[in-house]
């Protein structure tokens, strides 16, 4: 496959080294130095494109791959409340787009048994729930896309939780604490605690491979198809 990377940071560059092991060859390098020049006719020259930017610059590159008819694969974070306008432009231009908030096997694992666990621990009120995430200090994004996809999880089973925050600590609100240290990949925690114990839950990456070669295999599968994936259609 000729792939085109927009966003060549720390997570560009690990995609860019799975992806020739695979075989595959880099035809464009997008960076902020070079985002307000490269063509159209340059991305048309990759047959799928892999966007891990930052949440300020994600939509528009997604709007350039749509109207390039270039199929596009998106990690970048922190842009999902424009989900929804991004969701009716794809389908509306019959385009192919894969998004995740964390690519890497592992976390979409835990997503499961974050979500078989929330649903056992709604019948004990007794305990309490919350979450942690730690992440590098460069993070952008408070909480991190995957906190709020395992938070949305919980609520969705956890009838006495009725939001998430990462401010707020009441009986009814799922409390995310946030904490940013060193060059943590990223790590995240559900706790459930009671008066007599306590039950947690944790996926820590060791480093950022897991998710370069999710988002090279999704690449791989958005080939040809249109329309939009999430990781439920690759795993
Ligand atoms: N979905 C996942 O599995 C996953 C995993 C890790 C990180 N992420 C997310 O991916 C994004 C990037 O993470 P990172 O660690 O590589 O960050 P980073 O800061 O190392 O890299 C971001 C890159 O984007 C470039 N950039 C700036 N403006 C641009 C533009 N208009 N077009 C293209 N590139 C531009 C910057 O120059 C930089 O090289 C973040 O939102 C992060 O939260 C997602």
């Amino acid at each position: 496959m000729k792939i085109a990377l927009l966003g060549y940071g720390k997570m560009g560059k690990e995609i860019e080294a799975i992806a020739l092991q695979r075989g595959h060859q880099i035809v464009l390098k997008v960076d902020e130095h070079n985002a307000s020049t490269f063509t159209q006719e340059e991305l048309q020259s990759a047959d799928v494109a892999i966007e891990f930017s930052t949440p300020h610059t994600v939509i528009e590159n997604i709007k350039k791959c749509i109207a390039a008819k270039v199929p596009v694969v998106i990690g970048t974070t922190g842009w999902y409340e424009e989900f929804e306008m991004i969701q009716e432009l794809c389908l509306q231009k019959e385009g192919s787009l894969f998004h995740a908030t964390n690519f890497s096997l592992g976390v979409n694992l835990f997503f499961k048994v974050n979500s078989f666990l929330a649903e056992l621990m709604n019948k004990y009120a007794s305990y309490d729930v919350e979450m942690e995430e730690i992440h590098h200090i460069h993070k952008l994004d408070k909480p991190s896309g995957t906190a709020i996809s395992l938070a949305n999880q919980v609520l969705e089973k956890i009838e006495r939780k009725k939001n998430w925050s990462i401010t707020a600590q009441n009986p009814d609100t799922l409390y995310i604490k946030d904490v940013r240290e060193g060059e943590v990949p990223g790590t995240h925690i559900i706790k459930y605690k009671s008066a007599v114990d306590d039950i947690e839950i944790m996926h820590k990456a060791h480093n950022r491979k897991g998710f370069a070669l999710g988002a090279v295999l999704a690449a791989e599968f958005i080939i040809g198809k249109k329309g939009i994936f999430t990781m439920n259609d690759l795993i």
